[in-house]
């Protein structure tokens, strides 16, 4: 079976479209577990009533698992955002609208995104144990919340259609709990880019849903640790710049 039309290469997971679906390929190496699991958390995000591509398929092509789903065709919205820098603000605001909308739905069999951070942060090795400790002293002092969380909600995983209507992929960090620390994730992710787009992006969330800002802020330096554990040299001064702006109130 040739898989000749590559969306994306990646070290350990590839994506393919293949007879008008999606398949992602994952490299012998991957874990089983894992590959069951991106397609669990993916249905349990169906089962929330989003509208999302759907798993057709989890399967093994030469030996390597494989996860199919429903194909949309159009470009990522970060690859919008470069070819058009002059319409960022306005797919930045349907970014956010969006994400206002996987917040309004629940699963309650999903993870909880508190226990998946305090998980990162004990297995970090980058930080001592006092900033281990009052990182997840902070974490206790959040509230948890059940919301439908990405986990990994940035412009290269919304796919935007010929309509303009944006499907959301990648559902393998999905999980439950507060929106804010998904926001102040997402502002992470769009930091390690462009700061100016990220703090847009804050903007927008907080006047559409009168968050206030602050509150999303304290939840940097824990995500920023969190991501830590991805281990990524060229992310490291930003992430501990904001691990060590921690207040210590
Ligand atoms: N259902 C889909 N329809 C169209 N394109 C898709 C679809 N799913 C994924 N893609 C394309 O493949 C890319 C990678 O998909 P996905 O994010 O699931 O894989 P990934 O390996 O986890 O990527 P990464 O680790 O970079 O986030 C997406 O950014 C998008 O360009
Ligand atoms: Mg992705």
């Amino acid at each position: 079976m040739a898989l000749d039309n590559c969306l994306s290469k990646g070290t350990l997971k590839s994506v393919y479209l293949d007879q008008d679906t999606i398949l992602k390929v994952f490299e012998k190496e991957y874990p089983k577990a894992e590959v069951l699991y991106e397609a669990l958390n993916t249905a349990r995000v169906e089962d929330t009533g989003l509208s999302i591509p759907k798993i057709l398929e989890v399967t093994q092509i030469e030996g390597k698992w494989a996860i199919r789903r429903e194909y949309v065709e159009g470009k990522t919205l970060y690859e919008l955002m470069q070819e058009k820098p002059k319409d960022v603000d306005k797919y930045l605001e349907k970014m956010v609208d969006m994400q206002i909308k996987i917040q309004s739905k629940r699963n309650p069999l999903l993870n909880k995104l508190k226990d998946k951070i305090q998980r990162q942060i004990q297995e970090l090795d980058c930080i001592n144990e006092a900033q281990k400790f009052d990182l997840e002293a902070k974490l206790q002092g959040m509230p948890k919340h059940n919301k439908l969380c990405h986990g990994d909600y940035e412009p290269k995983n919304i796919i935007v259609d010929k309509k303009g209507n944006l499907h959301v992929v990648d559902w393998v960090h999905a999980s439950q709990g507060n929106a804010s620390a998904d926001v102040a994730r997402t502002y992470l992710l769009l930091a390690l880019d462009s700061k100016k787009n990220a703090d847009k992006y804050l903007d927008l969330f907080c006047n559409k849903t009168g968050t206030d800002k602050k509150y999303v802020q304290q939840w940097l330096p824990i995500v920023a640790a969190a991501q830590l554990e991805k281990n990524r040299p060229e992310e490291k001064d930003l992430l501990f710049s904001w691990v060590d702006v921690f207040d210590y109130q």
